[in-house]
C-alpha cells in the first residue's frame, strides 16, 4: 500500500530546513504528475526548495522522481553521447557541435530545452526551420540514433514528463537558479534518453543562472557525481555569459549565424567553444584517446564540410526545409531593420546580457507567459564584443523588428546605450569564452 503524507507538512518541513525522505520527495512528485498536488503547492515546494537547498539524499530523491517519472531508454552503445548547457544569451553551440561530433562517430539522442527565463531555447530555434519536426514517439527517436545518429527533439510526454510540467513551473515562479532543482531537472532527462556520456556547458555570468563561479562549480560538481552515481561519464565546460555567444541573438538569426560557423564562417567564440565541446564529446564517447584528440578530430570535420552536411541530412531527416542551408529567405527573419550608434568612442566594456535576453522576449522573440507564439523573425545582431575598440556614430547592433513595432524600437534604442552596453574611455581586456574545464 502507498504510504499517504501530508502536502502541507512537506512543504513546511522543507521550509523549516528539515530534511525529507525519499519516500515523501517521490510521494510528492508522483502527486503533482497526477494533479492531485496544483501548481500552488509545488510553487511553494520549489521556492522553498530554492532557499533551504537540498541534502545528496533529497537531491537523488528528486533526480529519481522525475526521472522515473515516464520511459527511459538504455543504450548500450558507448559511443552515444550528449551535451546540455544550461542556457544562455545566443546560445546556438548545440547546432554545431552536434553535426560536428555526429560526423566524427559519436550517436546523438538530443533531448532540448525550450527557452527559459531570459534565455533562449534550442527547440524554437530550430523550429524557424519550415517542417522541422522537434516531437516524435520514442521508439522512432531510438530508431533515428542509432541508424542516423543525430536527433534533435523537445521534451515529449514520455521522456521526463514530471521536469515537462516543473521546468514550465519554475519558468513563471522564478525558481530556476537553484543548484538542486537544475540538477534534478537536466539529468533527469539526460539519464532518460540514455546517454553513455554527458558533457555539459555550465554558463556563467549576468546573462547566466548561475552569475558566480563558485555556484557554476558547484552546479558541475553536483551534476557530474549525479552521472558518476548512474555509471555514465561527464565532463563540464564552465563558459562565460556576460556578452553574447556570437553575435547574433534571436531565432531566425541564430540558425543563419549556426550554418554560417558550420560552413566556416562564424564568430571565433562561437566556433571555439562548439569544437571545444564536439573534442569533449568524441572523447567521451571512445572515438578519441584523449579530449585534445577530440578536438582536433572535431576541428578536421568542422573544416572538412562533413559537418554541415551532417546538419543538412538531419534537417531532412526530421522533415525540415533543408534547402535554408543555402538560402536564408526561405526562414522568416524580419524585413525592418534599425541600427543602434555608439554615442561615443572608447571600448567597449559590458553588456547587459541578462536584459538582452529579456528584451529579446519583450519584441516577441521568447515568451512572456507560458501560452505566447514566439515571432522567429525578430532579434539582435551586435557588431562588437567587449575589449573591441568602437567610433562615435559606428554601428552597435542592429534590430530586426515587424513595421509595427518601430516606437517600441525608438524607446529600445536609447535603452540599448544608456543601459545595456557600456562604453569606457579606457583599454578594456577581452572575455576568454572558456573560463575552467571540470572532470576529464
Ligand atoms: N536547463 C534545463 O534543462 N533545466 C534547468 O533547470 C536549467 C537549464
Amino acid at each position: 500500500m502507498t504510504q499517504v503524507f501530508s502536502t502541507y507538512e512537506i512543504i513546511d518541513k522543507k521550509k523549516r530546513a528539515q530534511d525529507l525522505s525519499t519516500e515523501e520527495i517521490k510521494w510528492f512528485i508522483d502527486g503533482y504528475l497526477k494533479k492531485t498536488i496544483p501548481d500552488y503547492q509545488m510553487s511553494a515546494f520549489l521556492m522553498a526548495v530554492y532557499f533551504q537547498g537540498m541534502s545528496v539524499t533529497e537531491l537523488a530523491a528528486l533526480t529519481d522522481s522525475m526521472l522515473y517519472s515516464g520511459k527511459t531508454i538504455n543504450f548500450t552503445d558507448p559511443t552515444v553521447v550528449d551535451k546540455h548547457s544550461t542556457g544562455g544569451i545566443g546560445d546556438k553551440a548545440s547546432f554545431i557541435l552536434a553535426p560536428i561530433a555526429a560526423a566524427a562517430g559519436v550517436k546523438i539522442p538530443m533531448v532540448a530545452g525550450r527557452s527559459l527565463g531570459f534565455t533562449g531555447g534550442t527547440i524554437d530555434k530550430i523550429e524557424a526551420i519550415k517542417g522541422f519536426k522537434t516531437q516524435m514517439p520514442l521508439d522512432e527517436f531510438k530508431n533515428m540514433v542509432t541508424k542516423r545518429g543525430l536527433v534533435l527533439i523537445g521534451q515529449t510526454e514520455e521522456i521526463a514528463p514530471a521536469d515537462k510540467l516543473i521546468y514550465a513551473l519554475r519558468d513563471v515562479t522564478a525558481t530556476i537558479d537553484s543548484i538542486p532543482l537544475i540538477t534534478a531537472s537536466i539529468m533527469s532527462k539526460k539519464l532518460a534518453e540514455g546517454a553513455r556520456g554527458i558533457v555539459m556547458d555550465i554558463k556563467v555570468g549576468h546573462g547566466a543562472f548561475m552569475k558566480k563561479i563558485k555556484d557554476a562549480r558547484a552546479l558541475a560538481k553536483s551534476i557530474i557525481a549525479t552521472a558518476k552515481r548512474f555509471d555514465r561519464k561527464c565532463t563540464a565546460i564552465i563558459s562565460d555569459m556576460n556578452q553574447p555567444l556570437g553575435f547574433a541573438v534571436g531565432n531566425s538569426l541564430e540558425i543563419i549565424e549556426s550554418i554560417e560557423t558550420l560552413k566556416g564562417r562564424g564568430p571565433a567564440d562561437l566556433e571555439l567553444l562548439s569544437v571545444e565541446l564536439a573534442g569533449q564529446m568524441i572523447y567521451l564517447g571512445g572515438i578519441a584517446k584523449t579530449p585534445a584528440e577530440g578536438i582536433k578530430k572535431a576541428q578536421a570535420v568542422l573544416k572538412s564540410g562533413k559537418a554541415l552536411e551532417k546538419f543538412r541530412e538531419m534537417i531532412k531527416n526530421q522533415g525540415g526545409d533543408e534547402r535554408v542551408i543555402g538560402n536564408y529567405d526561405l526562414l522568416p527573419l524580419a524585413k525592418v531593420k534599425t541600427d543602434v550608434l555608439s554615442e561615443k568612442s572608447g571600448y567597449v566594456q559590458s553588456f547587459e546580457n541578462q536584459a538582452i535576453g529579456q528584451y529579446l522576449n519583450e519584441i516577441g522573440g521568447g515568451r512572456k507567459v507560458k501560452t505566447d507564439k514566439i515571432d522567429f523573425g525578430v532579434g539582435f545582431y551586435f557588431h562588437k564584443k567587449v575589449g573591441d575598440p568602437v567610433k562615435k556614430g559606428e554601428k552597435l547592433l542592429t534590430i530586426y523588428h515587424n513595421e509595427n513595432q518601430k516606437a517600441q524600437i525608438q524607446d529600445l534604442k536609447k535603452i540599448f546605450t544608456k543601459e545595456i552596453i557600456k562604453v569606457s574611455a579606457k583599454k578594456v581586456k577581452a572575455l576568454k569564452v572558456i573560463i575552467e574545464k571540470i572532470g576529464k
